[in-house]
């Protein structure tokens, strides 16, 4: 039995995700706050979830002992997927914000990566979701343009450090998506927002043919060509 790990289980593209990979024979573990929407996961087969919050120190290593206690001892799949943004000027975010969303879109991954190597083995594949604002910045946004831009170049990294174990990377760069990701910030989708299942369909895809980087949608990869300095800007249009 194959055994992935999704964290953000509880969202839009993760939800999505988990009930992909079930349908692909693995064995799925989810990873988020909401317990009443990864109890409702279990609907879709062979679930099983862990609640934890990844701004709160010590949560990758925690998830890392369940993990242990569920007599899990093989992972072929991690994607670290949980995120979320602040829509408000940097000066206007507390020590806590932004401590916090840091933790959860930029350490969280690579420490929860780091806490599951004893998993993870020679075919075992990492996805980061990180987004195209990677690549651009929307003042909108600041802080999660940052944090998304520091998680690019630690999953550089990380591909070369994993890649030694033989352990394959993933990075994905969603442009607007049609989640929660927008509403908890109290604002409609933006104009051009794409649908989950294109994602998902291309992080499945994706794993499945061994691709180091994927954009969605595909012409997203025409971002690596930017001007960039000091910094590509885009405005969303609501
Ligand atoms: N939507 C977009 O436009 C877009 C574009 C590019 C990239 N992305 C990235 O795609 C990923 C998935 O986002 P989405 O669009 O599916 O948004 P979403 O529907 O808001 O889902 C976000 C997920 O992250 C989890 N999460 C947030 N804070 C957490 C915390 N402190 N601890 C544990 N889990 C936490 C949430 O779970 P709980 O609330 O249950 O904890 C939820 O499952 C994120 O990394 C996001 O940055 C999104």
């Amino acid at each position: 039995m194959k055994t992935a790990l999704v964290t953000g289980a509880t969202g839009g593209i993760g939800r999505l995700l988990v009930r992909g990979l079930i349908e692909r024979g693995y064995e799925v573990i989810g990873v988020g706050r909401r317990k009443e929407r990864l109890e409702e996961l279990k609907s879709y087969g062979n679930f099983e979830y862990i609640t934890a919050d990844l701004g709160e120190d010590g949560a990758p290593k925690r998830i890392a002992n369940a993990l242990r206690d569920m007599g899990i001892e093989r992972l072929n799949i991690l994607i670290n997927n949980a995120g979320y943004a602040l829509r408000k000027p940097l000066l206007e975010h507390s020590d806590e914000e932004i401590e916090t969303l840091f933790k959860v879109n930029t350490l969280a991954p690579v420490e929860l990566t780091r806490e599951l190597l004893p998993l993870l083995g020679i075919g075992s594949t990492v996805v980061f979701v990180i987004s195209g604002v990677a690549f651009v910045n929307v003042p909108e946004l600041p802080s999660y343009c940052a944090a998304k831009g520091a998680l690019h170049y630690l999953a550089i990294n990380l591909e070369k450090e994993l890649g030694e174990r033989g352990i394959r990377v993933m990075r994905v760069y969603p442009k607007q998506v049609k989640t929660e990701f927008f509403t908890r910030n109290n604002v409609p989708y933006p104009r051009g927002s794409i649908e989950p299942e294109k994602v998902v369909g291309a992080i499945i895809r994706g794993i499945e043919k061994g691709k180091r980087e994927v954009f969605v949608p595909g012409y997203l990869k025409l971002l690596k060509h930017l001007p960039n300095w000091p910094a590509f800007t885009y405005r969303f249009k609501y």
